[in-house]
């Protein structure tokens, strides 16, 4: 039976993460894989994450199963977190959550789903977008197909152009969104930008599935569900795929959730069976640790204020280094063209750089970024911040 069949392509990014393995200079920079980094480089455990899971091993006292739901204290946490408390559609009992395996496994149950109800055929997704929705939807039997979203070499958000080719889109098209730290550009829609979407996907039909997986690493945990928040007020059905491996840096946990907003309170019950019966017979049940985790942070008032905080000074890192970041490069290029950086919000931006210079960047200069030439902000220390730009300028020439 193996013997048909083929060797996969190598992951393109983690060939990057073996290359800054490989490579021993002192010098190098590592701005490639996607994970959140303290000022030391490293990927800690968040102090009220550890916290809670004292509390989680000692008070629990059975592994059995959980259920297809999940947790269900995590879940109701997730959808105060995602929504608000006082959001409408909550008080309607029109949303509904399901614990998944990371924000992955939202996307991938959200893909389903759409799937299932066999309206759409192809979900829309931002040119450029995480490499990792292709497959995750495809992986659902839909097609992928683009808006424009971003000029990488400008620097620019193309929102017009993008409302041009949703407005031409069949209704029913699920249109894949990131509510904030738009992953790679770091290019995120303002309020009004958002308020047109939204009359614009309610007006023609379109559904959105969105992707929520920094949420409190952007402007903070209120401010980066605004505009998904401002979706759910204003649309009959939409999809949130969440992650908690950033925000709670529960990565190899794999916590997530995907909530679903429907009509009417019955309908959301029907959602509900759906998610359960597809997450059964992909994976059962999700794993409980994480989850546990989180629902711990939330139910004691102490570990929650310490999560605030640490989340707090996650953000306040990332953001902190954009504009020293941006104004290095404009001394070292001696123009503006990566002024956009200062602006943007959570772990990435994209340099616009074409392949030759990624590999010149790696090749000449130890610096790592990704082939599409995103670039983990949080991946810096404030050291690097000079080497870094003289690097890039370099390339240029
Ligand atoms: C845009 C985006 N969506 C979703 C995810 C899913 O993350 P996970 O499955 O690790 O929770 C990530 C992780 O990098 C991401 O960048």
């Amino acid at each position: 039976m193996f013997d048909v069949l083929k060797p996969q392509p190598a992951d393109a990014l983690l060939g990057v993460m073996a290359a800054f393995a490989a490579d021993k200079d002192p010098a190098r920079i590592d701005l490639g894989v996607g994970v959140f980094r303290d000022a030391g480089g490293t990927t800690p455990v968040m102090a009220a994450v550890r916290e809670a899971e004292r509390e989680v091993l000692a008070r629990q006292t059975s592994k059995v199963y959980v259920g297809a739901g999940g947790n269900r204290p995590f879940a109701a946490f997730i959808e105060e977190l995602v929504l608000g408390s006082a959001h409408p559609a909550r008080a309607a009992g029109r949303l509904v959550t399901l614990q998944t395996p990371g924000g992955c496994g939202a996307l991938r149950l959200a893909a389903d789903l759409i799937a299932r109800a066999e309206r759409a055929t192809r979900v829309s997704v931002s040119d450029p977008t995480w490499p990792n929705h292709t497959p995750l939807i495809g992986g659902a039997g839909l097609g992928v197909e683009v808006y424009p979203y971003y000029d990488a070499t400008s620097g620019t958000l193309l929102f017009d152009e993008m409302l041009e080719t949703l407005e031409r889109l069949p209704a029913g098209t699920v249109v894949l969104l990131q509510a904030s730290c738009h992953n790679p550009t770091g290019a995120d829609l303002d309020a009004g930008q958002w308020l047109t979407l939204a009359e614009l996907l309610g007006r023609r039909g379109l559904v959105p599935l969105i992707d929520l997986a920094y949420q409190g690493l952007g402007d903070g945990l209120e401010a980066d569900a605004a505009g998904l928040r401002l979706l759910a007020e204003r649309l009959p059905e939409l999809l949130v795929a969440v992650s908690c491996s950033k925000n709670f840096g529960l990565y190899r946990e794999r916590t997530g959730a995907v909530i679903a907003l429907a009509p009417t309170a019955p309908a959301a019950g029907v959602v509900m069976g759906h998610l359960q019966s597809l997450a059964r017979r992909m994976y059962s049940m999700p794993p409980d640790h994480g989850a546990a985790i989180v629902a711990a942070i939330a139910a004691n008032p102490d570990f929650r204020r310490h999560w605030l905080e640490e989340l707090e000074g996650m953000r306040l890192r990332v953001t902190g280094l954009r504009r020293p970041l941006a104004a290095a490069l404009r001394a070292a290029t001696g123009g503006t063209r990566f002024d956009f950086i200062a602006g943007q919000r959570g772990m990435f931006s994209l340099l616009g750089l074409d392949p030759v210079a990624v590999a010149a960047l790696k090749q000449r200069h130890h610096v790592y970024v990704a082939p599409d030439s995103r670039i983990n902000i949080a991946g810096l220390a404030e050291p690097q911040i000079e080497p870094l730009a003289r690097a890039i300028a370099a390339v240029l020439r």
